[in-house]
């Protein structure tokens, strides 16, 4: 097997919409990425993705949005405010918990912070066992405790919240309640399994931690990223500052421009199915495998201009391209949370008060509203148990002047 590298940004585009080029970079996470959605590669996948994709619709996310979504906010950041301090990655991870757990179909029974504590505590450990390529610490040791992880997760959380569902399911094959009556999540789509795919107990099983894992903590770090890039241009430009605070079209520029710097995934791997031939450099054999640099693809001159390794929301970018580069990927295996996360693109016609800004544009809107800026006594530290560029603790305080 031979290795290539790549940072090309239109070569990675090629790459990512190439049929023959397969998913490679958790096959080290088997443990708990072992058959679902984002390994999969052929018609296994389209067809398990036509069939989830029917909870990732725009529609649904703007009502999510707009409805849903402000309630669990304020509910998890009320005890953070009145201790007036918060680590954003605690509280990323705690408001991602809940939204994620909504589209993956995983009731919490009591709603209390506890279980939600609970919950997070497994899907850190799932987190881990996803990541494991890019995890320094012993790999045994992980895979040991993602498996005892799944074995609490299934008891606790996935067994509970199946039973309800599929008493529900019961009932609408009985014509007792109408289709939309049942809960609108992925789990739900899985049991009802309207176009007979092949999936054991297991495999739901490791979706739905999957589902949980991939959607909390690229959320979570997203925020905190975006943030930092905030605080810190707030700095250097205080009146740009109080403009984010007051325009959130702005601000979700922002946002996007920081997704850009800080691709959740800096990597993208694919193998080679056969022989595909993606550049002059490039021409790879079958069970090749290539490494595409997300993050130093989106800091392509070409495209973001000569200052592209800086955060500037005002930069201009061709029409054809996202501010956002390729942090979401692109083309098969395109994340299913793009538009929910990172909201609907503005244009001239935009209307400030009906628009879908995603979901970190409004955590990181709530936290300024809320006038959270860094503690000047605790510093942020990095996450030194992942080589990915992450913030390990972030401590704000609530009410204070830059
Ligand atoms: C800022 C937040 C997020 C970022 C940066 C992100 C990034 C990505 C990327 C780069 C991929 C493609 C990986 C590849 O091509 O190898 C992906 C796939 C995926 N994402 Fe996300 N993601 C985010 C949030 C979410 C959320 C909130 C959800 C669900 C609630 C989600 C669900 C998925 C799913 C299901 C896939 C697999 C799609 C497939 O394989 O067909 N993501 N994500």
């Amino acid at each position: 097997m031979n290795k290539f590298k790549t940072s090309d940004y239109n070569t990675i585009k090629s790459a990512l919409v190439n049929r023959n080029l397969k998913q490679a970079l958790y096959d080290k996470g088997k443990v708990i990425m072992d058959g679902v959605l984002l390994t999969l590669h052929g018609d296994e996948h389209r067809k398990r993705r036509k069939l989830e994709h029917k909870i990732f619709q725009r529609n649904f996310f703007k009502y999510y949005e707009h409805e849903l979504f402000p309630k669990t906010l304020n509910e998890t950041i009320q005890p953070f405010l009145k201790k007036g301090t918060a680590d954003l990655l605690d509280f990323g991870y705690r408001i991602t918990m809940n939204l994620t757990a909504d589209f993956a179909g995983i009731d919490r029974q009591k709603k209390s912070p506890k279980e939600t504590e609970d919950l997070l505590s497994l899907v850190k450990i799932f987190s881990q066992g996803a990541t494991l390529v890019h995890s320094k610490r012993p790999h045994d040791e992980v895979n040991k405790e993602v498996l005892v992880a799944l074995d609490k997760f299934e008891r606790k959380f996935l067994l509970p919240s199946k039973v309800r569902r599929e008493k529900l399911i019961e009932r609408f094959k009985n014509n007792e309640i109408a289709k939309s009556e049942l809960p609108r999540d992925v789990l739900t789509i899985l049991l009802l399994n309207e176009d007979e795919i092949n999936l054991s107990e297991d495999l739901i099983k490791r979706e739905i931690a999957f589902y949980l894992q991939a959607g909390s903590h690229s959320t979570a770090n997203s925020m905190t990223h975006a943030l930092h890039e905030i605080f810190i241009w707030g700095e250097n430009n205080p009146d740009e500052f109080e403009r984010i605070k007051n325009d959130t079209l702005f601000l979700q520029r922002c946002v996007h421009e920081s997704m850009r710097l800080h691709p959740a995934s800096p990597v993208a791997w694919r193998k080679s199915e056969c022989p595909v031939v993606l550049d002059n450099n490039i021409q790879l054999n079958k069970d090749d495998l290539i490494i595409m640099d997300l993050h130093k693809a989106n800091q392509d001159k070409e495209i973001f201009g000569d200052d592209s390794d800086i955060f500037n929301p005002h930069r201009i970018i061709p029409k054809n391209q996202f501010l956002w580069g390729l942090t979401f990927g692109i083309g098969l295996h395109m994340c299913f949370g793009r538009d929910l996360d990172g909201g609907v693109v503005s244009n001239e016609n935009t209307d400030p008060n009906n628009h879908q800004y995603g979901i970190v544009t409004l955590l990181v809107k709530k936290i300024l509203d809320e006038k959270g800026l860094p503690d000047s006594k605790n510093k942020p530290k990095v996450d030194i148990n992942t080589e990915r560029p992450n913030w390990g603790s972030y401590p704000i305080i609530f009410g204070e002047r830059l």
